[in-house]
């Protein structure tokens, strides 16, 4: 397989976890490059689901090698749990999972931060997953982080969390919070220092060595390009770069040794947390809900829901260089008998054909629809293109000429079986 980057085309959640799945397959490593353990993805390990935030899925194939890199921000304590419920799974770890030492560690002061400023902000708080990521990706810009590296020796890690902890409480007590113990956090986080220091190494150096052995990489986006840091609807937007460039500044990588890039979407649009989502539609909303569909991985939260918009992902195909489009939860639309698709924004008389980058202006945007036909029967048996009703098949192939690429993998339903390759 060429070297494949995936991303999801819209607001994360777009079912990313099911196609890197099937891609697995035909890869030789799976890497995270970007986010923490705020994304997550229900994986199904013989008959039992698990969650996974950090570790590729790849994992449940024995013989594929998973990397976590180094533009990863790794909560260690929630990664060597997750580590310990993959073995009580039955699951092997030990000789097919890296971790950078250069990816940066979150600590129990980014999520007392996160928490704080999330409720100082009130109605304008970001809704995030409070996992810490946003403050540990903005100590890293600062030049004040702890990485993995430090993480692994005893000396080093002890030294440089007393310094950090002496500064973050001074801030957690000017902003009401409590402040943290240092032996505590100490305690606990050399515990699981000490347990994943054998899976960290120079993932570049693996990484590379894997390239010149002709084995195949795939990166493994994790949320979606509006949750971008320098692309999404900022402020409302996740503090790392979730697309397709963000694959190679997170694992050393070089541009020219990526050959495809792969978006997935859902046939219709989801978002979680707060801001702007212009298709938004409450009925659309509590349909996908009443059929126990959209509920987050990582928070439960149940998602907002709306119609496939054409704007947006136009431009994340453009943004990521998307090659192929993957189109998942298509059944989710089976029940209904009209079906919306955004093909443009107004504003009074202003036409947007992008969305705009002020995120005021995005939420003044009225949808400009074209409305299809609904099929109107399940296509959770479908295996193949021409099994699809004629008018999924209609509604999928106005998708492809809106946004500019190709479909090339649609998901009926959760089970492997239930994709259809174009
Ligand atoms: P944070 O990443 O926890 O800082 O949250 C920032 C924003 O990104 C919030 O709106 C979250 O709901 C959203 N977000 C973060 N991770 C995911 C994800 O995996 N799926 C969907 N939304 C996410």
């Amino acid at each position: 397989m060429a070297n494949t980057i995936l991303v999801g085309a819209q607001w994360g959640d777009e079912g990313k976890g099911k196609i890197i799945d099937v891609l697995t397959e035909e890869a030789d490593v799976v890497i995270r490059y970007a986010g923490g353990n705020n994304a997550g993805h229900t994986v199904l390990v013989g008959q039992e689901r698990y969650i996974l935030h950090l570790v590729p899925s790849g994992i449940l194939r024995p013989d594929k090698l998973c990397v976590i890199a180094n533009g990863v921000v790794i909560d260690p304590v929630s990664l060597m749990e997750e580590i310990q419920g993959l073995r009580r799974l039955g699951v092997k770890v030990d000789r097919n999972l890296v971790i950078s030492e250069t990816a940066h560690v979150v600590l129990p002061y980014h999520r007392e931060l996160d928490v704080a400023r999330e409720n100082r902000q009130g109605r304008h708080k970001l809704g995030t997953t409070k996992r810490g990521i946003g403050p540990a990706y903005a100590d890293k810009a600062a030049r004040v982080g702890l990485r993995m590296l430090d993480l692994v020796r005893p000396e080093v890690f002890a030294e440089k969390l007393r310094r950090r902890i002496r500064e973050n409480n001074e801030v957690l007590r000017a902003w009401g919070a409590r402040p943290l113990s240092y032996r505590k956090v100490l305690q606990e986080y050399q515990a699981a220092g000490s347990f994943l220091q054998p899976f960290v190494a120079n993932t570049v150096a693996l990484l590379h060595q894997a390239i010149a052995e002709g084995k195949s990489l795939l990166f493994e986006g994790a949320q979606g390009t509006f949750l971008d840091i320098d692309h999404g609807t900022y402020p409302f937007v996740t503090s790392s770069n979730t697309t397709a460039g963000g694959a190679c500044t997170g694992t050393g990588v070089p541009p020219n040794r990526i050959d495809r890039v792969v978006g997935v979407m859902k046939a219709y649009t989801t978002r979680v947390g707060e801001g702007p989502l212009p298709t938004e539609d409450a009925a659309l909303g509590d349909l996908l809900h009443s059929m126990g569909r959209e509920f987050g991985a990582t928070t439960g939260r149940p998602r907002r829901c709306g119609w496939f918009d054409a704007v947006a992902v136009r431009h994340a195909v453009r943004i990521n260089g998307v090659d192929e489009l993957a189109v998942t939860n298509l059944d989710g639309l089976d029940t209904l008998s009209t079906i919306k698709v955004c093909l443009g924004y107004r504003v009074g008389r202003r036409q947007y054909d992008i969305p705009p980058a002020d995120v005021q202006e995005l939420s003044a945007c009225e949808p400009v629809y074209a409305e299809f036909e609904g099929w109107c029967t399940s296509t959770q048996g479908a295996r193949s293109w021409k099994q699809l009703p004629t008018k999924a098949r209609a509604y999928l192939k106005a998708l492809e000429d809106l946004v500019g690429a190709p479909i090339r993998i649609v998901s009926v339903g959760p089970a492997r079986e239930q994709t259809i390759e174009r």
